[in-house]
């Protein structure tokens, strides 16, 4: 605080003292770094949020952390919802899935809720696919549908029954915009169709994403989170980095290629994250937003305060080297031929945080 007032004139006097000039050459640069995003799924940020999966718990994930549940979806017309292990599954990663059978006569079959809810804007074009395994032989209807019965769009897939999983894929496009998000998505088959029971497991349903990427992003987030200019993308965490306890780190490997492959990781935040949003995913979110990626590597500590060795670090060194591999090797490297085997170019990765 000043210990005098000064008159006016004096800080007349002051100002005329002091002079700038400003100089077209020399000085310092200006970081490109001055500002970014930080991310991870925290509060249905990512499942639910910016990664534009529209069903919840689409293929029964789990672990002895979170258990396999059939929440979020609820059964139709006399239909009975339960959790199986079949012998033969899905995929390793995705070993459980959901068995339906029936005591109804007429129309029968499953709903889900979404993460509260579901948008429907007309225009969109939706991308639906599920994978089914059973005794139903018939046309599957499935419907975006509010909870007075408005039935805003609707697909119908002719399912053969199978001992095998079989992936059926469909489209709708809504003519009208529903007035809110207060829709569930229903599956509804003839119950005659059904002899016995019938497995379905990685339902999925996605609106337009941005650039059309397939299991893309949400375009009003990816274009508000432009609208930022931001330059560098912290991702995928934080504490989902680190996990819960061990084995339960954020590990990479089970987060790329095929999402019938990726087993789901229990989130830190309370909830089972699917791992859609996964490693690519991530590296595709900061190119399409022209942000450098700094990209947050496991340090051998997990959240219930166990810290790994030294004598054992050694193992989370190697799967950060992996990463890198994987992200910015070439073909003649072990990780970075299995990247292009999945269809991807090198990235660049100019930060790690450790
Ligand atoms: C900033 O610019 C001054 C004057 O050119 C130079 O002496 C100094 O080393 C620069 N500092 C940095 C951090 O680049
Ligand atoms: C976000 O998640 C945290 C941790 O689970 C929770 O404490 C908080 O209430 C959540 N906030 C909102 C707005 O849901
Ligand atoms: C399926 O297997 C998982 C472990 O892989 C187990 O936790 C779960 O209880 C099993 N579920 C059923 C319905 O048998
Ligand atoms: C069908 O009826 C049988 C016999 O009453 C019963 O045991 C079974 O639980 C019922 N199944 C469903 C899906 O309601
Ligand atoms: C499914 O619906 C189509 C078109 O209505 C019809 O031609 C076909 O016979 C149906 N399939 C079965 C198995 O009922
Ligand atoms: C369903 O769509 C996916 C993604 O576009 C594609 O890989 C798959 O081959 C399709 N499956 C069928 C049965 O058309
Ligand atoms: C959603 O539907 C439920 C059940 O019909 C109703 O109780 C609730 O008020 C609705 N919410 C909105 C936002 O319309
Ligand atoms: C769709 O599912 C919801 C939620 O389970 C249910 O309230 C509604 O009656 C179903 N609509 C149709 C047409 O089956
Ligand atoms: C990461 O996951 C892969 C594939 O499941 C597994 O082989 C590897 O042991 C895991 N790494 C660590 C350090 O847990």
């Amino acid at each position: 605080m000043l210990s005098q007032v000064l008159s006016a004139s004096a800080l007349v006097a002051a100002a005329q003292a002091v002079t700038f000039s400003v100089g077209s050459t020399g000085g310092n640069a200006t970081s490109p770094y001055q500002y970014g995003l930080m991310f991870e799924d925290i509060n249905n940020s990512g499942d639910g949020g910016v990664y534009a999966e529209l069903i919840q718990n689409r293929a029964f994930q789990g672990n002895d952390i979170y258990p396999r549940t059939t929440a979020y979806w609820n059964p139709l017309g006399g239909a009975s919802l339960a959790l199986k292990n079949l012998s033969t599954p899905l995929s390793a990663a995705l070993p459980t899935s959901m068995q339906v059978t029936t005591n109804g006569t007429g129309t029968t079959g499953f709903s889900n809720v979404g993460f509260w809810g579901f948008p429907v804007v007309a225009g969109w074009e939706y991308k639906g696919s599920f994978y089914v395994e059973g005794g139903l032989n018939g046309n599957l209807t499935v419907c975006l549908t509010s909870n007075d019965n408005v039935a805003y769009a609707e697909a119908s897939v002719e399912v053969s029954s199978s001992s095998s999983w079989t992936q059926y894929n469909y489209t709708f496009s809504p003519t009208v915009s529903a007035p809110n998000s207060n829709n569930t998505l229903n599956f509804t088959f003839a119950a005659s169709d059904l002899t016995g029971a019938v497995n379905f497991n990685l339902l999925s349903l996605f609106p337009p994403t941005y650039n059309n990427r397939p299991n893309g992003l949400r375009v009003d987030l990816m274009e508000a989170m432009g609208g930022l200019k931001p330059s560098f993308f912290r991702a995928p965490g934080g504490n989902n980095v680190e996990g819960l306890r061990e084995p339960y780190w954020w590990n990479w490997t089970q987060t790329v290629g095929p999402v019938v492959d990726r087993p789901g990781f229990p989130g830190t935040w309370g909830y089972e994250n699917t791992d859609g949003l996964g490693l690519i995913e991530y590296m595709l979110w900061a190119q399409d937003l022209n942000m450098d990626i700094s990209l947050s590597v496991h340090a051998g500590y997990f959240l219930n305060g166990y810290s790994v060795p030294e004598s054992e670090i050694g193992i989370y060194v190697q799967a950060a080297l992996d990463e890198l591999e994987f992200l910015t090797g070439d073909a003649s490297t072990t990780w970075g031929a299995y990247r292009e085997s999945l269809g991807y170019g090198p990235f660049v990765v100019n930060f790690v945080e450790v």
